[in-house]
């Protein structure tokens, strides 16, 4: 049996780049899925196309069953109509991919209210609202007994991971949305849903320009290591059945490669049982600090 066969998949920003590869790979293991996309532009202002309905098209001419949802996932309206066309359309909902976003990237110094605000309302309340709605439908599910067997995949980002330079308001989402993460399955998990993210790395136009040379695909043929499609078999393992189990992780996944992140743990710690005065306290953190692994890099940093 195909690994999705029966799965109703919610894919939002899924007219184009990884969230279409995402959607085309649940399609071809049988899912019937929920096309999301607003069609913007790359910094989110209004687009003239609607990329979704193209996505439809090529998953119903490949023998598959696919709707469009045209909305805003970053609206409680949106998000929670993205929810209502999957019952609509199908009578279920079993996985939620979250991916739709946009950038506007800025030195700290230059970042605009207004970019701050948009960016990190399209990743993280983006993810927020549709995880909501679509938590809210399988809770009362399993409130009514039936067995629920749900599956969110988030996005992040290494930006999220590691924070990059001129991207403070689109690290600072991602790496929210890795808590969120981490807190969507510790609160869903007694309801059946298990909830991980991606940390993704693909030539999509959010990519092809900024990163030309490590993402261009390879002169002559062979293994085309950045084409988005690499990154979604993971992301239908992620949402399907066969993950059982597999909940609150993080994975990066770029070409042939799949890697489990590490997050924040404890490292070298002292405990006095009482107040330190601050010139004490520094000296103690700067004793830690010889004994503790150096931070890893901040992408873009130093160059
Ligand atoms: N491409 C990479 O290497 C890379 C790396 C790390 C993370 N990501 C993340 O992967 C995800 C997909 O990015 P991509 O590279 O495919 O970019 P993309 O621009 O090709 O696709 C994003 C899609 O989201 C849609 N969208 C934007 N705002 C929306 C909204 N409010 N509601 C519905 N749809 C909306 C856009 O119209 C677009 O089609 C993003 O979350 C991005 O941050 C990508």
């Amino acid at each position: 049996m195909a690994m999705a066969q029966g799965r109703v998949v919610i894919v939002t920003g899924a007219g184009r780049g990884l969230g279409r590869a995402h959607a085309l790979a649940f399609a071809a293991e049988g899912a019937r899925v929920v096309v999301n996309d607003l069609g913007v532009g790359l910094d989110g202002l209004p687009g003239p196309d609607s990329p979704a309905a193209r996505v439809v098209a090529e998953i119903r001419a490949g023998g598959g069953e696919a709707v469009e949802h045209g909305g805003d996932i970053a609206t409680n309206e949106g998000a929670a109509s993205l929810v209502e066309s999957a019952l609509a359309a199908f009578g279920r909902l079993d996985t939620l991919v979250n991916n739709a976003g946009f950038l506007r990237d800025r030195m700290l110094v230059n970042l605009d209210e207004d970019d701050w605000d948009a960016v990190v309302r399209v990743h993280l309340k983006g993810h927020f609202l549709p995880l909501k709605h679509a938590a809210a439908y399988w809770r009362a599910e399993a409130k009514a007994g039936r067995a629920v067997a749900a599956r969110v995949v988030n996005t992040s980002s290494g930006a999220g991971l590691s924070g990059s330079v001129g991207q403070g308001n689109y690290s600072a989402a991602k790496a929210g949305i890795l808590a969120l993460t981490l807190v969507a399955a510790a609160e869903m998990g007694r309801y059946g849903v298990q909830v991980n993210a991606i940390a993704p790395a693909a030539r999509t136009r959010m990519t092809e320009r900024t990163f030309a040379e490590a993402m261009a695909a390879p002169d002559g043929g062979g293994f085309d290591a950045m084409a988005p499609e690499n990154v979604s078999p993971l992301v239908v393992w992620l949402g399907s059945r066969a993950s059982a189990g597999v909940t609150g992780r993080v994975f990066e996944a770029e070409g042939g490669r799949i890697t489990v992140m590490e997050g924040w743990r404890p490292g070298p710690t002292v405990e006095r049982g009482g107040r330190w005065t601050p010139a004490e306290a520094g000296e103690a953190a700067a004793k830690l600090l010889t004994r503790s692994q150096a931070p890893g890099a901040v992408y873009g940093a130093g160059e």
